[in-house]
């Protein structure tokens, strides 16, 4: 079966004063439909420029990606996006944001059945009682909900998230983590996430792509993260498979620090 999402030579390069910067460089992935993958590596390396090209919103200076059989071009609804900001409409309330997005999508569908489905995906993320609220009235987490009911509620092919939870306390990550996850068992959505938190990655993926530093940054190593799933958090961590997948990516990581934190 071909795969269903390749990025083949991918690259980044920006015209400076000083010549041309490469900061991706033949960033090359393919993955199967369905399948979730974390990409981590250090700050600046160039994560957020992969991602970014992946969902259309900047230009893909070489290489290309294909997805479900087409070559991307420009954004489109067919890739969700999620970033560590939510980027909502502040005028608007949650029902309203994730409701723009599902008529747009779903514009063939009667007004009844867009209202179910901006609904549903509200109240799976635990918003049932807060979606008639403004982002100004909700919390950082309770927002990052917002976004991922948006995400979610479109159905897309791909779903492209950027340190969706790197703002938010241990607790509220954990909580989002688990919002996340049972959303994804659910809706086998092909994932990419960018985190900076190897445990984030191991709960999450069932492959965590390792980046090299940039520039030209590309992928360095593949870790196939085999835990059954659904995953149990706590069983998982006192599991001795999961140490050695933690040590693996911090090695990883350590090897090429000394280029600031790993972020
Ligand atoms: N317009 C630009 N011109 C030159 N370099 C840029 C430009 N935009 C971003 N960069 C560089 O691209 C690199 C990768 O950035 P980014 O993808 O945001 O990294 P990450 O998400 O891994 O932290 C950074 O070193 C950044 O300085
Ligand atoms: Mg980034």
């Amino acid at each position: 079966m071909a795969d269903y999402f390749e990025a083949i030579n991918l690259s980044k390069i920006y015209k400076t004063r000083n010549g041309d910067a490469v900061i991706v460089d033949d960033f090359n992935l393919e993955m199967k439909r369905g399948e979730f993958v974390c990409i981590i590596g250090h700050s600046g390396c160039g994560k957020s420029t992969v991602l970014s090209m992946i969902a259309g919103l900047n230009e893909i200076s070489n290489g290309s990606v294909v997805l479900d059989g087409a070559e991307i071009e420009g954004a489109g609804p067919d890739r969700g996006v999620v970033f560590q900001s939510p980027c909502l409409l502040p005028w608007m309330t949650a029902y309203e944001n994730v409701a723009l997005g599902v008529s747009q999508v779903y514009f063939h569908a009667t007004r009844e059945e867009r209202h179910q489905i901006t609904e549903y995906y509200l109240t799976v993320v635990g918003l049932g009682d807060a979606m008639h609220k403004k982002p100004g009235e909700l919390s950082g987490g309770m927002q990052q909900r917002v976004g991922l009911a948006r995400a979610f509620a479109l159905s897309p092919n791909m779903l492209l998230l950027d340190e969706p939870f790197g703002m938010l306390d241990k607790l509220t990550k954990f909580e989002l983590q688990q919002v996340l996850i049972d959303l994804w068992n659910r809706e086998r959505l092909t994932a990419m996430m960018v985190t900076h938190d190897v445990d984030e990655a191991i709960y999450l993926a069932d492959r965590v792509i390792m980046m090299t530093n940039g520039p030209a940054a590309r992928v360095g190593e593949i870790l196939d993260i085999k835990l059954d799933r659904p995953r149990d958090r706590n069983e998982i961590m006192a599991s001795e498979q999961y140490g050695r997948y933690r040590d693996h990516l911090m090695g990883f990581l350590e090897e090429r620090s000394g280029h600031g934190a790993a972020a």
